[in-house]
């Protein structure tokens, strides 16, 4: 099966092409035929976050460039003379768009340049997101949809990061992946700029939130906290660089004027799976306050604490949150996931831990580094899924900003 992926729902537009094989019994196989991402950061950096509209306009530009780029790389953007688009079809399309001019525009202009490619099914992101950002995918998956003659595959983003876990190739250099077969219930944490869940994963598709954060995502808390240190947006990569030096310094034994820097680990004994992270973030601003200056050291110490606070929790709650459920493996996924200290602090929870479901980190599945942000690839990945085991959703297609798994 031929799918193509469409990710829209925050501030990468993303768009992949894969041919996939296989069925649950027998595992399956992934062949990325075309897959690109463009991110929005650098626009974004100016504002110090993503404003929905900015982000929708941005998306609603790229779209179809990117569908060109990618079709092209798949092997499908056969040129044909032009043919004019059947007025009643244009007249749908503009409606479809209507609210997209730039997609519009440019979506008019390309599409009867090309042959219809051999895409089976065109999987996309419909929540949870930015509604006005989701929107601009969907309404781009309705268009091609009307023009190929092609069924529209509706997607959970997070069901998408969860599949990123399971994604393994050879090596960097393959677009060949297979996908990891688990044995259920399994656990998953996903952990982004708008997410921080915990979900138990019964079976294939069947999910329930054990647990969530009440107020910020970590991606938030690392971004916010940025910002209070001055750092730009996003702050995830930042406060993780300050602390990896920080944690450096430490070993060579390098002393700082200030020390006993600490900041709390909220709800980490409150008996439940939810978390809480905007507590860290007042405690970093009152403690910014009280301090005489912010120097970079300084700087470093608290992204450090920040980091290890944060983290600290992440592994207790997964932990029990293993032990309660038997979970025979845990999936991580998310923009987070990026970050080297709770990779590692996973990776030690997997081999320190004696019990076999997580011996030598078999059962610990951490996505590859460029699959942890937003990609298309994972949504083509969950669409191919659905749709291979006839799970496609039948509801009419529409944003969901708070879609929820399970
Ligand atoms: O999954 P993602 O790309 O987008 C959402 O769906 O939210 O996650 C983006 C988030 C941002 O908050 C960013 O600061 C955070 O992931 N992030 C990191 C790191 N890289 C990205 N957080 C901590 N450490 C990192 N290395
Ligand atoms: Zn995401």
């Amino acid at each position: 099966m031929i799918i193509l992926g469409i990710e829209t729902s925050c501030d990468e537009t993303a768009i992949s092409i894969i041919d996939g094989s296989g069925s649950l019994e027998k595992g399956f196989e992934i062949q990325v035929r075309g897959d690109k991402t463009l991110s929005q950061i650098e626009l974004h950096k100016q504002y110090g976050g993503v404003f929905p509209n900015v982000a929708k306009r941005e998306h609603s530009r790229n779209l179809t460039p990117l569908l060109k780029t990618v079709l092209e790389e798949a092997g499908f953007g056969i040129f044909k003379s032009q043919l004019s688009i059947f007025k009643e079809t244009e007249e749908k399309l503009r409606e479809i768009l209507n609210r997209e001019p730039e997609l519009l525009e440019q979506f008019l202009e390309f599409i009867p340049t090309i042959e219809k490619p051999p895409i089976d099914a065109i999987a996309v992101t419909e929540g949870p997101g930015l509604e006005p950002c989701l929107w601009t995918g969907i309404n781009l998956a309705r268009a091609l949809s009307l023009v190929w003659d092609i069924p529209i595959v509706p997607v959970n983003h997070m069901e998408g990061h969860i599949f990123s876990s399971l994604l393994r190739r050879e090596n960097m250099t393959t677009v060949n992946y297979s996908l990891l077969t688990i044995h259920f219930p399994a656990l998953a944490l996903l952990i982004s700029g708008g997410h921080t869940e915990l979900v138990l994963i019964k079976d294939w598709f069947d999910y329930e939130i054990i647990g969530q954060t009440r107020d910020d995502a970590v991606g938030e808390a690392f971004d916010k906290v940025a910002r209070l240190l001055g750092l730009p947006y996003p702050g995830g990569p930042e406060i993780s660089r300050l602390a990896e030096q920080r944690r450096e310094s430490k070993v060579k034994g390098q002393k700082l004027k200030v020390e006993g820097i600490q900041l709390p680990r909220p709800m980490l004994h409150s008996g439940d799976y939810d978390f809480s992270f905007s507590g860290i973030k007042t405690s970093v601003l009152y403690l910014i306050k009280k301090l005489p200056e912010l120097t970079d050291d300084i700087k470093k110490e608290i992204a450090l604490e920040f980091e290890n606070a944060v983290t600290e929790v992440l592994i207790a709650k997964t932990k029990r949150a293993m032990g309660q459920y038997g979970a025979q493996a845990l999936l991580l996924g998310g923009g987070v996931v990026a970050n080297k200290h709770i990779r590692r602090a996973f990776e030690g929870l997997a081999e320190s831990d004696g019990r076999p479901i997580l011996l030598n980190g078999k059962f610990l599945h951490i996505p590859e580094l460029n699959l942890t942000t937003d990609n298309a690839l994972m949504i083509a990945v969950a669409g191919f899924l659905r749709s291979r085991e006839k799970r496609a959703g039948t509801e009419p297609l529409r944003a969901q900003g708070n879609m929820r798994l399970g």
